[in-house]
């Protein structure tokens, strides 16, 4: 029989507000200090709901694997419905597994193939544009640069003249406008700026899809492929659903690969002894003129695990939201329907069970030897179960070849030791992190 005891809720709560304020200010400070008092299942309160916030893999495993059952995940998205409309994610379970197989088939191994020949050509010219030497602050440039292989990726090697510059000023309006917390209709300046921007960007949209639509045999992208196939039923996306899953996409797809990809360079130029690994691969698999293909990204293990390792220490995703349809049981609790239910990485991703020194950057526990990574629910930083992030290859890919070409290019030195977390109201990301660079060749 199911106990009826709910988690210990933590202290420190203000009236009213309840954890809102140190929710707000320093989450990880928050999730930590629960672990400490109550270990992997406590609760807090945020203005008039109550949030149970769970961690270890077997507890991540229940939340991804009851999603869409006990637990719903469109509903706490309400704020990014607003902002980028109705698809997968934000869908509520019966559309979107309509929309799933779609979804699914925009990141096939063979759509893979072209995505990375966009990411090479996009990073190269990147790289090309940075000339023989100077200094970056990489979170800003990997920003620019994932618009750029998205922008490639999904709309073709044209995206630049089919997407106007004040196209990218409204998405970022719009991803301003990002707020978990507040409900997102109220009519606050920053709402009513996101609206305004998603009209003008679906605006944008129509021409992109009807210019497809009328030459179908010229375009094969992403775009051309959300136009041309039908959903699982049958029915097709309308002009307006294709723009809003390209603006989801993107969403998902550019900020949180532009904070890890980040955090993955900085991370490897403090790790001087794990760099020359990294270094001595890129030497052999990837020599300067290489055309980067399935074959070579095969040959990058020791810049996977890094991804790897990063993930872990610097998720971009730090943690996600439920909410509770079905009474749901957590390591001797019962979660009420109603609450909210979150998993973190803050605790999951730092468990001394789980990691050995999980305080230590060591990507090598991520190797099949050690197999610190056999149990995928250790790490919450794609997600997990259905809704595990279908983006996720398409990240890891680019980051690799972020990695490779700038290291096969570049000496670098990190001239900001130790970059903090910025942490917004959206992704996680570094804060500034200057790098000086210098052509080897
Ligand atoms: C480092 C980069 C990325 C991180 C850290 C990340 C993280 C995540 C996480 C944590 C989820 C699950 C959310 C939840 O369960 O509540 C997710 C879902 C998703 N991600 Fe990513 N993502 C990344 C890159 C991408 C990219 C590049 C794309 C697409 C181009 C993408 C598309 C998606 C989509 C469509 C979903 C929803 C999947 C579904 O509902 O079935 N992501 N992502």
């Amino acid at each position: 029989m199911m106990t009826t005891q709910t988690p210990p809720v933590l202290s420190g709560g203000m009236p009213l507000i309840g954890h809102l304020r140190e929710f707000r200010t320093d989450p990880v400070t928050l999730m930590k200090r629960g672990y400490e008092q109550h270990g992997n299942v406590f609760a807090i309160r945020m203005l008039n709901s109550t949030i149970a916030i769970v961690s270890g893999a077997e507890n991540n495993r229940t939340y991804f694997m009851e999603t869409d059952k006990a637990l719903n995940v469109n509903e706490p998205l309400e704020f990014l419905r607003q902002a980028f409309g109705e698809a997968a994610i934000t869908s509520p379970p019966e559309k979107y597994k309509n929309e799933r197989p779609l979804l699914q088939s925009l990141f096939s191994r063979a759509k893979m193939v072209g995505y990375i020949r966009a990411m090479q050509a996009e990073v190269e010219a990147w790289i090309e544009q940075l000339g023989e030497a100077g200094t970056i602050n990489i979170s800003d440039e990997m920003i620019q640069l994932t618009k750029a292989v998205a922008g490639h990726a999904f709309i073709g090697p044209s995206y630049k003249d089919e997407l106007p510059s004040a196209f990218w000023d409204d998405y970022t309006v719009i991803s301003r406008s990002i707020d978990p917390i507040l409900p997102p209709n109220w009519p606050l300046p920053k709402f009513i700026r996101r609206d305004r921007a998603r009209e003008r960007m679906l605006t944008v949209f129509h021409q992109i899809v009807g210019a497809r639509l009328a030459n179908p045999d010229q375009y094969e992208d992403m775009i051309q492929l959300l136009a041309t196939t039908p959903l699982k039923d049958g029915t097709m996306l309308t002009v307006d659903q294709i723009a809003e899953w390209f603006l989801g996409l993107m969403f998902a797809g550019h900020e949180t690969t532009a904070g890890q990809a980040a955090w993955t360079v900085i991370q490897l130029l403090q790790n001087p002894a794990y760099l020359a690994t990294v270094q001595g691969e890129i030497d052999r698999f990837v020599p300067v003129g290489t055309q980067i293909d399935g074959g070579v990204m095969r040959h990058l293990t020791h810049i996977y695990l890094a991804i790897n390792e990063t993930t872990r220490m610097r998720p971009s995703a730090e943690i996600l939201f439920r909410l509770v349809k079905e009474p749901l049981e957590l390591d001797g609790y019962t979660i009420p329907v109603g609450w909210r239910l979150m998993v973190n990485a803050a605790n999951s991703h730092n468990e001394a069970t789980a990691f050995s020194n999980p305080e230590q950057y060591d990507p090598l526990r991520f190797s099949s030897e050690r197999g610190e990574g056999k149990n995928s629910f250790k790490i919450m930083g794609f997600g997990g179960g259905m809704h595990k992030c279908t983006g996720m290859n398409f990240a890891k890919n680019e980051m690799a070849i972020i990695v490779a070409l700038l290291l096969q290019q570049f000496d670098l030195e990190l001239l900001t030791p130790n970059p903090t977390i910025y942490r917004g109201l959206g992704a996680s990301r570094p804060s500034e992190a200057l790098i000086r660079y210098r052509r080897k060749i």
